[in-house]
């Protein structure tokens, strides 16, 4: 699937714009629209009702974006949420440093000649943590093949010879990605990823205060709160849905890395001793949640952190992952972070966070099992799974095929013509139906047109009205992915629509 293509449709039928576009855009920011809203707004929903209200033990909570600047350093993000950049002094760009020149790599057998000896600069053009991992212990040899799996690597494969006493690199000797000058890069800084303000009316350090980059950090705050309202015993978690904020440095492909985003966080305590069974248990489950609405499963894939990957508070890891078409990226990642955050924050603001277990009567400080997963890129990999292009009757076709769950528009109602009476009969149909459930009403230009228009807005029915309708009281019902088309009564439109949304079959044949 070509994502421009995507890109371009999600704009001309009003899932998502560029934000602020009458301006220019701003790089990192996008709006939803019309049919985006509600994309996103339905896996929201669904998440959360598959997480919260279906469950016993999950509550939920909605905090404010701008807390108390010592959660951020008790969390560690003032201190350590920062990417290594490097400035090139020239043209002032500002670039990852990994993005730069990444990996030291021992020049074997692969690159042997005169500079045999010789260790070479391998500059990747993505992210490449695991290699630099690899790179920073001096295994060279698994750098290079983390390197080599890595969707970019191999389109990266510049070396840059450099003196042999490295251990570090030397950014003078690359060429600045933009202006392609040598010599004018500096060596890493940190840049902090959180997006500051002040709260009041003096711009001092006093008052300094962040956007937060993880809805998360709202939820260990509230922990106590939560527990001391008596509705919760471990094992329980505490979900959120929220918006968070991170100033990435390179802002790319489409959605998937914005500036602005939205995050679904669950955040579950329990027994030490319980904590390895809830950590699969999460992963296994947030896995399937993505498969059982219609992300294939060959193109998900369960990644696990090595050791050297991990946090040095988390006990394992694993990245639920999607092949976009820009490469295999991260979904949601599902954390066994142990009992860091609350320790941390036990530490900072000096409460007790402890739990008095009544059954076990144990006291202790629970473990936590964190699945995280990011709204914006869940919507950007259903559409991507949802777009195809097919020929119906010879003709071509874009069609969204959404899970009916997730589908922005469930049903279009349409008179055949308009004319004989059959506005007035779908214009009934469409005010019964939309007491339920999001439809839409359309009565303009040709009937294959107006079914394309569905078909590319994802919506899984259309009902129409036409003469026989008005003889018999039947209507059509069309299903977008095989256009087979087959008659209900007019009276039973509700009923046979929630019917086939909640996944009764469609009759074959007709
Ligand atoms: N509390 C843990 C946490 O925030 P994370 O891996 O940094 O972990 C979790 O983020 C999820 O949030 C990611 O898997 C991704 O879906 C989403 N996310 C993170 N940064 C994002 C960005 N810049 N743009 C869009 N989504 C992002």
């Amino acid at each position: 699937m070509d994502m421009d293509k995507l890109v371009s449709l999600c704009k001309r039928r009003g899932f998502i714009f560029p934000s602020s576009e009458i301006y220019g855009g701003i790089n990192g920011f996008w709006d939803y629209g019309p049919l985006g809203v509600e994309l996103k707004r339905n896996i929201k929903d669904a998440w959360w009702h598959d997480n919260v209200h279906m469950r016993d033990d999950m509550v939920g909570l909605d905090c404010s974006i701008i807390m108390h600047p010592r959660v951020w350093e008790a969390s560690g993000h003032v201190g350590g949420f920062s990417d290594p950049m490097v400035d090139c002094k020239d043209c002032k760009g500002r670039f990852r440093a990994d993005q730069v020149a990444v990996v030291c790599l021992h020049a074997g057998q692969d690159f042997a000649d005169s500079k045999r000896e010789q260790r070479f600069w391998f500059s990747a053009l993505g992210d490449s943590q695991q290699a630099v991992a690899e790179a920073n212990g001096k295994d060279y040899k698994k750098a290079e093949a983390k390197l080599a799996t890595h969707p970019n690597g191999s389109a990266a494969r510049t070396f840059y010879p450099i003196s042999a006493s490295l251990g570090q690199p030397e950014y003078a000797d690359f060429p600045c990605p933009t202006c392609k000058k040598q010599g004018t890069l500096t060596e890493p800084r940190a840049f902090n990823l959180m997006f500051e303000s002040h709260a009041g009316a003096i711009a001092d350090e006093a008052n300094k205060v962040y956007l937060r980059p993880e809805t998360a950090q709202g939820i260990f705050a509230n922990y106590k709160n939560v527990v001391d309202t008596g509705r919760v015993k471990t094992p329980f978690g505490i979900a959120q849905v929220g918006k968070s904020f991170r100033n990435e440095i390179n802002p790319r492909n489409f959605t998937f890395r914005s500036r602005e985003f939205e995050q679904m966080e669950i955040e579950f305590f329990c027994h030490p001793s319980e904590a390895a069974q809830w950590y699969k248990y999460w992963r296994d489950t947030r896995f399937q949640w993505y498969v059982d609405h219609g992300l294939r499963s060959d193109k998900l894939r369960l990644r696990d952190h090595d050791p050297d990957e991990l946090a040095f508070y988390s006990k394992a890891t694993a990245d639920i992952e999607y092949s976009f078409p820009f490469g295999i990226s991260e979904l949601e990642g599902i954390a066994h972070r142990g009992d860091y955050d609350l320790s941390q924050h036990q530490k900072f603001s000096g409460k007790d966070l402890s739990y008095f277990d009544e059954e076990r009567k144990e006291r202790y400080v629970p473990h936590v099992i964190e699945p995280s997963a990011g709204a914006d890129r869940a919507t950007l990999a259903f559409l991507c799974e949802a777009y195809v292009e097919d020929e119906v009757g010879g003709e071509a076709r874009t069609v969204l095929k959404f899970h009916p769950r997730f589908a922005p528009i469930k049903a279009a109602v349409f008179p055949l013509v308009k004319k004989d009476g059959m506005p007035e009969l779908a214009e009934k149909i469409y005010r019964d139906l939309k007491r339920q459930f999001n439809v839409f009403y359309d009565e303009k230009g040709a009937i294959g047109r107006r079914y394309r228009r569905q078909d590319e807005a994802g919506t899984p029915f259309c009902l129409t009205v036409d003469g026989q309708s008005l003889t018999d009281g039947t209507i059509t019902i069309r299903d977008r992915d095989t256009c087979r088309q087959w008659r209900i009564a007019s009276s039973g439109a509700v009923q046979a629509l929630r019917d086939l949304l909640e996944g009764q079959p469609i009759p074959s044949g007709e």
